[in-house]
């Protein structure tokens, strides 16, 4: 056997090789400092906390860092919005983000921001070597500009048609229905969706990076053990294609760094945010003896950089980053780690679902421990998404922690309380299975590492069946009760004790708050990964308190109806949308945080043919009209915002489109059963059908 024991403090037994110790730098891709964080954000924080934690637990120096992004256009648009600088809106956001990210025990070394002095001296010297060493293009392009609001206009806030499928309402840069991707010039009927204006073109002279110099070091890079062979796959066929130069300036107004030896150019946000990494571990090496920046950056670090993101920004992460790197004579880095996308029961996040749902939010209902842990039962080391299902989240959570994990322990505790004044016996009462735990770390500890946190909780939880099979068959309430016995007795609950604590150390990555819990419990210092080795033997534990309560369901519904409530009066304020990374691939950037129906969901849709036969003012209603509505041998009351467009009169007898299975809403001067479908810009504007040969109320629309 390969244990310590430990009694009474006293460590006994075999030790092992002693493990060689590595020095890490960990990063969570930088959030944009444009709004509250939100499950999506959650996913990637958690994932990084827990592999981070691991590596800290098993006595590695591992240091975990991020900050806020915050330049760009967007960023400067929602201070706008909200009568703020940009400076005093990213201050503010900073401190919300602070005090989420700590609810949520997201253990940051250091959380900086982009808009720092670190930053900013990083940005110009990484710029001006690559300078230097002709990396860096110069031309003129022609560019979308916004005559009314004066500003260059990015991608993103320029709509228009498809040029090639001739879909509407698409950005500027691609186009979501086709894929095609293509120039804000060869949109048609583009408009400034800042102003509504249609952008002119003027030319600018900008600043690009050759990518392509870094050719032969990419396609070396990337099929070196960095990242997982699915994104390299993708990443080959960009690098096959050629690589084309990337465009890092951009002209002012624009909020960020300028760039040295150009006047009224800013380098473009996705410049200087992965610089970001680099400058938030300079702001910590200033005020922490140990760490040492060039140890971990310079060209031949033996020290290891891991960066986790999201799997829409692989090109940034995976080729700009990395080329930026060897460019200005910097170590790349050691493994770029990729997550899919979070949707919400089945679904993207959607803000009028309830699903859209902020870390705030959640934190106002429910405990964070559960999201770490039932994010950890599905994360893998693949990019597949992962799905936040309500009902799922709380049988897995109350199945898996409470009836398993906290079971061992309390069925055992409460008899070395009352029968033994909370001391553990010498000997262990089930030696066979505490050696089947103890040789689990390995699998389990190679699982985290290779962040296969599913498969480890399900290692855990397979062990905490076993726990408690052993446990049923032991009967210590049986024993409890016959005379003679109390050794037995004492044995068997020690063991199962001490079962519970190896499974404490192995789930504390995931539960940090309840490892605390479980520590005071077992009344011992902080667990580490090493003090697997060890048994509790002759060691006092204190009385046992509730290590976790019982995920309540209702809590769960209320989260979902305040998730409603707070976007719907936020939806109305937010016009502009955020920036976001450039399109390059449909597969890989599709934006997981929109509104988007299924063809599903619009095949729930009911609509049909309605006859309006009756049309009445609606007393104190500025805008309502009460409609009376055959829908075909069934009359519905319906109230309808058309008041400015129609004259009650002038609606009867004429057709319209109804949704005819939207659940009947309450409003101020009656019930709603139903929903009228007009067309036009609103106000005066607006159309319904008229009469029409062959269409007949209670047909359905297709
Ligand atoms: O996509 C995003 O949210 C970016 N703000 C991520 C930046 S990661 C790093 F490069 F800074
Ligand atoms: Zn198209």
């Amino acid at each position: 056997m390969h244990y310590f024991q430990y009694n009474d403090g006293l460590f006994t037994g075999v030790e092992t090789q002693p493990m060689s110790q590595r020095k890490i730098l960990v990063t969570s891709a930088l959030p944009y400092a444009n709004g509250p964080l939100h499950l999506g954000h959650l996913l990637e924080s958690i994932q990084t906390d827990i592999w981070s934690r691991f590596q800290k637990l098993s006595g590695h120096t591992c240091t975990y860092i991020c900050a806020d992004d915050a330049h760009g256009t967007a960023i400067s648009l929602y201070a706008e919005k909200e009568g703020m600088t940009p400076e005093a809106y990213v201050a503010k956001i900073h401190q919300e983000r602070l005090r989420d990210f700590g609810d949520f025990h997201i253990d940051f070394d250091n959380y900086h921001s982009t808009h720092s002095e670190e930053n900013r001296t990083l940005s110009e010297s990484i710029y001006l070597l690559l300078k230097e060493k002709e990396h860096i293009a110069s031309r003129s392009i022609a560019q979308a500009f916004d005559p009314v609001r004066q500003i260059f206009l990015a991608d993103r806030y320029i709509k228009g048609t498809c040029p090639k499928c001739g879909a509407d309402d698409q950005y500027g840069d691609n186009c979501e229905q086709c894929g095609a991707t293509y120039s804000p010039a060869e949109l048609k009927n583009a408009r400034s969706t800042l102003s509504g204006a249609t952008p002119v073109e003027k030319d600018s002279e900008h600043l690009f990076f050759k990518l392509s110099d870094f050719d032969a070091f990419l396609k070396q890079w990337t099929r070196s053990g960095t990242i997982e062979d699915e994104i390299a796959n993708k990443l080959a066929e960009w690098l096959d294609a050629g690589l084309r130069d990337w465009d890092i300036s951009r002209d002012a107004p624009y909020f960020g760094f300028e760039i040295p030896g150009e006047s009224d150019k800013y380098f473009y946000v996705w410049l200087d945010a992965p610089i970001g990494y680099m400058a938030s571990f300079k702001h910590l090496c200033e005020r922490r003896d140990d760490l040492d920046f060039d140890e971990y950056w310079k060209k031949d670090s033996h020290c290891e950089v891991h960066h986790f993101i999201g799997k829409d920004i692989i090109n940034f992460h995976c080729l700009f980053w990395p080329a930026m790197l060897r460019g200005s004579n910097y170590r790349a880095p050691t493994r770029v780690n990729v997550h899919g996308y979070v949707g919400v029961n089945g679904e993207k996040m959607s803000k009028s679902r309830g699903t859209f749902i902020k870390a705030r939010t959640y934190l106002d209902h429910l405990d964070p421990e559960y999201l770490r842990y039932y994010y950890a039962a599905k994360l893998s080391n693949r990019v597949d998404d992962i799905d936040f299902n309500t009902d799922d989240f709380t049988q897995r959570v109350n199945s898996d922690l409470v009836g398993k994990l906290v079971n061992i322990a309390s069925r055992c505790a409460g008899f070395i309380k009352k029968r033994f004044n909370g001391q553990l016996s010498a000997s262990d009462g089930a030696p066979e299975l505490t050696t089947r735990f103890q040789q689990a770390s390995h699998t389990i500890a190679g699982l985290y590492e290779n962040r296969e946190f599913s498969k480890a909780m399900r290692e855990v939880m397979a062990l905490a069946d076993q726990a408690n099979a052993w446990i049923d068959e032991s009967k210590p309430w049986v024993i409890a009760k016959e005379a003679g016995k109390d050794e037995q007795l004492h044995a068997i609950c020690t063991a199962g004790i001490n079962l519970f604590r190896l499974l404490m150390i192995y789930l504390k990555p995931v539960l940090p708050e309840m490892a605390g819990r479980a520590e005071a419990f077992l009344n011992v210092p902080p667990l580490t990964w090493q003090d697997n080795h060890t048994l509790l033997l002759s060691h006092k534990v204190n009385p046992f308190k509730p290590l976790m309560t019982r995920v309540d369901a209702d809590k769960v519904t209320a989260m979902i109806e305040a998730s409603k409530e707070g976007e719907a009066s936020k939806e109305k304020q937010v016009t502009a949308t955020p920036a976001k990374a450039p399109a390059a691939d449909n597969w890989l950037t599709k934006d997981p945080i929109a509104d988007d129906i299924t063809f599903e969901d619009f095949a729930k849709v009911d609509l049909r043919i309605a006859k309006i036969v009756k049309a009445q003012h609606v007393e104190g209603a500025k805008k309502l009209l009460k409609l009376t509505l055959d829908i075909g041998g069934e009359t519905r009351q319906v109230f309808s915002g058309i008041k400015a467009a129609y004259s009650p009169e002038a609606l009867m007898g004429k057709l319209t489109v109804v949704v005819a299975n939207l659940q009947p809403r309450k409003m101020p001067f009656g019930i709603s059963e139903g929903m009228v479908l007009a067309a036009g810009p609103g106000d005066n504007n607006l159309w319904i059908l008229e009469p029409h040969d062959g269409a007949e109320p209670g047909m359905r629309v297709l």
